[in-house]
């Protein structure tokens, strides 16, 4: 057990079940980055304020960035005995430095600090997830432009509704996907608000420069209340339910996928690099990266419930239970980090079966819309088309024939109005082109 950034009050060691129970290295350790380079913008910010010496201000400096050469490098590993990140780099850096450590924390506290690392981290945070989201959207716009008039049934209730092209299909999960990108925009734009100045909740009687630290850390401004600063996770929050928006556009593309590689759709073929085989069933080609995915989103949700949960019932302003708050947002991350990187290249190497498509459009009688705006553009009202187009679909079913193979004398008998070019009207391609909206 390292010592504590707080011994002095205590005249006991803290239990080690304890010590353990409160510690937070093993999650928080990955912001080593962010602590450090908030640390450099504060030391700077004392010594232009003349808080501490200009000398001592270099000092930290100094101290600071080998501390990030060195855990870059791997020649510094992490003391993971120490309470949590923070205390291990500023118990690092006064080993290292001295007296001058010791001046670091002037007109900070921990409270302020992590509420600073964890905005900066999740930003960078946003960045990356945004460009992948970016890659999956580029895997479906490759599968539009290999297959663009592949031609499929559209389903409502999961059954055949009206034809649609493949490439209209997976536009439509574009579209999910680019308004998860304006969320990851918006939430990165609401957190970029620096805390750091808010000491433990109340303020600090130095003269610090807020808006120099926060322009340092790239941050837009600062926050106006310390209170909500260092108590404020809504961009936690916000975050959460943004992965979770893109998981749930994620499983129920993944659950299309699945659909569409059983033998009974067989619209698409997963390549053998994205996909298993079963130990027992020699045949089988499963698509559990997609199952994955779709069952991976739960966790997710799980993650913003357990944010939302950890939140709701805290007095202000700080309180241990915000340590909480980051093995469930980290896990987020990693989660639907994992997800995206495993859905673009199975999207991308996924096989169309056009013909197969097109065998199950021209089955379900999903031209029969077409079939009635035949009439209507002959100036029968819909709602009589519609009538006499169902009856004619219950004659085919009897007959076991299609709109492309009934008789033109059936037809006749239904409606005058039909004339041998109600063939080419019903053609799959041409109830397509006619969409124009
Ligand atoms: N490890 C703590 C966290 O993640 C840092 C803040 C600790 N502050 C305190 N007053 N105990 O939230």
């Amino acid at each position: 057990m390292a010592n504590k950034l707080w011994a002095g009050r205590f005249a006991k060691q803290t239990d080690q079940a304890a010590h353990d129970f409160n510690a937070s290295i093993a999650v928080d350790s990955r912001m080593f980055r962010e602590d450090i380079t908030g640390s450099l913008a504060h030391a700077a910010m004392l010594a232009k304020q003349g808080i501490i010496t200009a000398e001592d201000g270099a000092a930290i400096e100094r101290g600071l960035r080998d501390i990030l050469a060195e855990l870059e490098s791997g020649t510094l590993a992490i003391d993971m005995t120490a309470e949590d990140i923070h205390s291990f780099i500023e118990g690092e850096l006064t080993a290292r430095i001295g007296e001058a450590g010791k001046r670091l924390h002037t007109g900070r506290s921990r409270n302020d600090q992590v509420a600073t690392d964890l905005r900066l981290y999740l930003r960078g945070q946003c960045d990356e997830l945004r460009a992948e989201v970016q890659a999956v959207i580029a895997a479906l716009q490759h599968q539009r432009d290999e297959y663009p008039d592949a031609i499929m049934p559209g389903y409502t209730h999961l059954q055949r509704a009206q034809p649609i092209l493949f490439a209209q299909h997976l536009l439509a999960y574009q579209e999910m996907l680019r308004r998860d990108i304006s969320r990851l925009d918006d939430c990165q734009q609401r957190m970029n608000v620096s805390p750091l100045g808010s000491g433990a909740l109340a303020g600090t009687g130095y003269a610090i420069d807020r808006a120099h630290t926060a322009a340092a850390l790239g941050f837009d401004g600062y926050t106006a209340s310390t209170l909500d600063g260092v108590s404020d996770r809504d961009f936690c929050m916000e975050l959460a339910a943004a992965l979770s928006i893109i998981m749930v556009h994620l499983s129920r593309l993944c659950e299309e996928l699945i659909l569409w590689c059983s033998w009974e759709f067989r619209f698409v073929e997963h390549d053998d690099a994205y996909t298993t085989g079963s130990s027992m069933m020699p045949q089988k080609k499963n698509p559990d990266l997609a199952e994955l995915i779709r069952g991976k989103s739960g966790r997710v949700f799980g993650d913003l419930t357990a944010l939302l949960t950890m939140m709701k019932g805290q007095p202000l302003a700080y309180n241990k239970d915000m340590q909480e708050d980051k093995p469930a947002i980290f896990d987020a991350v990693d989660t639907v980090r994992a997800c995206l990187q495993a859905a673009a290249p199975m999207l991308a190497t996924m096989k169309a079966k056009p013909e197969h498509m097109r065998r199950a459009a021209a089955e379900g009688f999903i031209n029969a819309t077409d079939c009635a705006d035949y009439l209507v553009a002959r100036g029968m009202p819909f709602r009589t088309a519609y009538k006499i187009v169902g009856e004619l679909v219950a004659q085919c079913i009897a007959a076991g024939c299609t709109f492309e193979t009934l008789p033109l004398a059936q037809y006749q008998a239904a409606s005058e109005l039909f004339g041998d070019d109600i063939y080419a009207f019903v053609a799959l391609e041409a109830c397509v082109q006619r969409r124009i909206s």
